[in-house]
């Protein structure tokens, strides 16, 4: 059965007007989970149309279909929740071959491609290529078997603006010659510096700092789909790639603003080769800790609670537990609110993805700006896991590398309890004072066990 042009073209608006909605959703974290869902049908249709547009070999497509998805249910059942941005990276690394692939294998079947077609070409194997290698570099930071360190040399920038220059020229003579040859000698050249570009460019960026570049990369992947629905003009594959596109430079804009950097500074700061800031030699500073029932003891007098999650939480895998001590404090009459940090812990919305795991309520989740101005009134501020997300040198220490960052100003509360297993420092690598201060106790251990222990103390009250 081959659907008719009128049907296919209605299919894929359906498609993308689904898309588009579900994006809408995920905006909020209680419509969230249908949003994913929409998409899901959108992508649904998408992918049903396609299979009856045209005469296909459906023998090739099952196997593909096969393969892939045994793959990612494979990787999707199996990876850790603080293991997620690797993952992603992955998905867009492979996003940006598929476009690689699309691209060259439209070139081939063209035995060389008209100058319109060979435009989109060019962009889905170059951007396609960058992405490629570039998201593999990002998974290998993450995952540990490439250095997390930036890898600077000198004249670095000059070397990669070259390349990039290379390629431009490149792609305009292979759009121009007419020489089959010619142009399969520069496609093959296009995509081998391509995939050098973007090992070089991601290779300089700091570990920590992958999030954002695997958020950029998602935008680069789009791009590359985007070109390749060109290529193959298919439009769902145009609107469905500019729509990465654009979300995913839009959400690295955010994470970028949440930190106070700029984007350049991300890619080409080097952050990460930074030296630690710890105190000077004359400064003698000690943060007082607490146990955890004279900790019970200060929370059952509470009416007032903030609990302020980080990466810690989720290393712990303290959700759970979490929700359990706010339920608790609440039956205890206290009010509780969850206040999230654009960028705590290591993805973008990680809090917010883990909270609602645990079905903490959403009436009960805040944003910075929400609850900042409240903080003063707080009796009680449980950090759990965070740590430069409350450092208030962001607001106070000029020469701090975190220096204008918007924090969450836990120090405001009457008392603030922090959860980390030891004085170490957070994602920035710098010294956090919120833990000298004289409302502040720290609870050292594992979080998961340091709140397990405060609601049992609940329970057995
Ligand atoms: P961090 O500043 O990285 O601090 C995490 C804290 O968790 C550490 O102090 C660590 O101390 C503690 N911890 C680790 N495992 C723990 C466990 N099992 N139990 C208790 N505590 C534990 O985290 P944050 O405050 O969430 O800030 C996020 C940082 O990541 C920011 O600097 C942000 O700019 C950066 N970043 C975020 C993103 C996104 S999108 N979220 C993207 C790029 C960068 P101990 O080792 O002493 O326990």
């Amino acid at each position: 059965m081959i659907l008719s042009k009128e049907l296919i073209d209605f299919g894929y608006i359906v498609a993308a007007m689904l898309f588009i909605f579900g994006l809408k959703m995920l905006n909020k974290p209680d419509t969230a989970r249908q949003g994913n869902l929409v998409s899901f049908f959108g992508m649904l249709i998408a992918i049903v149309v396609t299979l009856f547009a045209g005469k296909l070999d459906y023998k090739w497509i099952l196997i593909g279909i096969t393969i892939g998805s045994a793959i990612g249910l494979l990787f999707a059942t199996k990876v850790q929740m603080t293991a997620m941005p690797e993952m992603v990276a992955l998905f867009n690394g492979f996003g940006g071959l598929a476009s690689v692939l699309v691209g060259f294998i439209a070139f081939h079947q063209d035995n060389g491609a008209p100058i319109a077609t060979a435009i989109p070409i060019f962009l889905a194997v170059l951007i396609g290529g960058v992405c490629f290698s570039g998201s593999c570099i990002a998974y290998g930071k993450l995952a540990g078997k490439v250095t997390g360190k930036p890898v600077l040399y000198p004249g670095q920038q000059i070397v990669n603006t070259l390349i990039l220059l290379a390629l431009i020229g490149l792609g305009v003579f292979f759009v121009v010659t007419g020489n089959v040859q010619y142009k399969y000698n520069t496609i093959y050249e296009i995509i081998g510096l391509a995939l050098v570009l973007g090992v070089l460019s991601v290779i300089a960026i700091g570990g920590a700092d992958m999030p954002v570049v695997i958020s950029l990369l998602n935008s680069y992947s789009g791009l590359a789909a985007c070109a390749a629905g060109f290529v193959i003009g298919n439009n769902v594959l145009i609107v469905s790639g500019a729509l990465v596109g654009a979300s995913g430079i839009i959400l690295t804009n955010v994470m970028c603003k949440a930190m106070n950097r700029s984007l350049a500074n991300v890619l080409f700061g080097g952050f990460g080769a930074v030296t630690t800031k710890k105190s000077g030699p004359g400064e003698k500073k000690e943060a007082k800790a607490v146990s955890v029932s004279d900790a019970y003891l200060v929370l059952e007098a509470a009416r007032n609670v903030v609990v302020v999650p980080g990466y810690g939480m989720a290393v712990a895998q303290a959700q759970h537990t979490v929700r359990e001590l706010g339920d608790l404090l609440e039956e205890n009459g206290a009010e509780v609110r969850y206040a999230i940090h654009p960028v705590a812990g290591r993805m973008p919305g990680h809090m917010n993805v883990l909270l609602a795991e645990a079905n903490v309520p959403y009436e009960q989740l805040f944003e910075m700006d929400d609850v900042n101005p409240i903080m003063s009134t707080v009796d009680v501020c449980i950090v759990i896991g965070a740590n430069d997300v409350v450092n208030p040198a962001a607001r106070e220490d000029e020469s701090s590398p975190i220096y204008g960052m918007p924090i969450i100003n836990v120090d405001e509360a009457s008392t603030v309890f922090v959860l980390k297993r030891s004085m170490n420092p957070g994602f920035a690598g710098i010294e956090n004072p919120l833990f000298f201060k004289d409302n502040t106790r720290m609870i050292f251990g594992d979080a998961k066990a340091t709140i397990q222990s405060l609601v049992s103390e609940f329970k057995e009250s």
